[in-house]
């Protein structure tokens, strides 16, 4: 059950994000692979994340002079080097004995913005020092309030710059895959920065009460959390996992920095649209100057451009990261997303688009060339 050495280099047949995952699966033990590929239940919002970026064709414009474009960008008042960021992921150390710290030397080195979890396997502090590249802590709301607020002091003082607070998995998700593959964490992988969280109370039901609706959910976080949540820091706060353009309309209108339109990696709750279906919608409703992100089946420097084409202002990669990890290490994590940046230039070239804020629904449409306002 152990992980294979990571190599030492880059074998020349691994030249895409998804040889990544060819690689990864031999050398991730077989109940960790199938966690990080899985979906929820049925996996029809895992397949779905796919589909829909397949479903849409670049359309180039010809003869036009890209020598002065470039792929910066400003998000949420910081300078970037690309649209392209590592998502929050979990457990890094399932991946790599490095994990988290391999990951931040990696986006140090591409200038990569980095999220990370709260259920990182490293601490967060030591994950912070290891990149000079922005870098975002993801929230997840614990049942104790006080714990909540001491996880988002321990952020600032690292020098976290955002806030991401993860609304979409209240509870997990059905995971039959990984339940089926027998997968549990191994004892040298723990979510240290949970490690002095107090013990959860003790709660009895009766026959008539719901272990989810009022076990699970009962310290749930609401907007009135968030609102909560707002009072208690400076740092700009991002919503992560919103669907629903008037979801979106409500984060807004309550101050909230920005959104990352997401399915969680159709990890949850299973049958949902994708991020990239919803995109539209949401960035209809919320206008143009608002910053949306989004993630979900990115694998592609093609995918990143028609995120962009439809309303997003910058992506984040998930499982990517981790077989990277797995298969090279940091020097994976880099290569990796160097090749997704590279695939971007060069799918902006080709369809004469030289800046991000050239890459409009202009520069795509639907299979059959059907107008692309018919996604939503
Ligand atoms: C193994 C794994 C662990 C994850 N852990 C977290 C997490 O701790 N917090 C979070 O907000 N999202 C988490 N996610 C979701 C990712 O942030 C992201 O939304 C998703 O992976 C994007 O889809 P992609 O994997 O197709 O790129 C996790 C995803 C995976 C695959």
């Amino acid at each position: 059950m152990s992980i294979q050495p990571a190599l030492q280099h880059i074998p020349a047949d691994l030249v895409c994000v998804a040889d990544y995952e060819r690689y990864a699966r031999q050398h991730l033990p077989h109940p960790v692979f199938e966690y990080i590929c899985g979906g929820g239940a049925d996996e029809i919002s895992l397949r779905r994340n796919r589909a829909t970026f397949d479903q849409i064709s670049i359309v180039p414009r010809v003869l036009r002079d890209c020598t002065q474009g470039g792929t910066q960008t400003h998000l949420l008042g910081e300078a970037f080097r690309h649209p392209i960021l590592l998502a929050p992921v979990a457990f890094q150390k399932l991946a790599h004995p490095q994990g988290e710290l391999a990951s931040a030397r990696a986006a140090s080195l591409l200038e990569a913005g980095m999220v990370v979890s709260t259920l990182a396997s490293e601490t967060l502090e030591n994950i912070a020092a290891a990149t000079q590249a922005p870098r975002w802590f993801q929230l997840y709301f614990q049942e104790n309030r006080d714990f909540t607020v001491s996880l988002v002091r321990r952020a600032e003082a690292a020098g976290y710059t955002r806030l991401v607070v993860t609304v979409d998995a209240p509870l997990q998700g059905i995971r039959n895959r990984a339940q089926r593959a027998g997968f549990t964490l191994p004892e040298h992988v723990s979510a240290i920065n949970l490690s002095d969280r107090p013990p959860l109370p003790y709660r009895e039901f009766t026959t008539d009460q719901s272990i989810v609706l009022q076990g699970m959910m009962s310290e749930a976080p609401t907007w009135g959390d968030i609102a909560w949540l707002q009072t208690q820091t400076a740092l700009p706060i991002i919503l992560k996992g919103v669907l629903h353009a008037e979801d979106a309309r409500l984060a807004q209108s309550m101050g909230i920095a920005g959104i990352i339109v997401s399915n969680h990696g159709g990890r949850v709750l299973d049958s949902v649209p994708s991020a990239l279906q919803m995109l539209p919608a949401i960035r209809r409703s919320v206008g143009n100057d608002y910053p949306l992100l989004l993630d979900g089946g990115i694998q592609r420097g093609t995918d990143v451009f028609k995120a962009l084409a439809l309303g997003a202002n910058a992506v984040l990669v998930g499982r990517p990261q981790l077989y990277a990890l797995a298969v090279a290490g940091a020097l994976g994590v880099a290569h990796m997303l160097r090749l997704l940046r590279e695939e971007l230039e060069v799918t902006m070239a080709l369809a004469g688009t030289p800046t991000l804020e050239d890459i409009t629904d202009q520069a795509i449409c639907k299979e059959g060339g059907m107008p692309i306002s018919s996604l939503a």
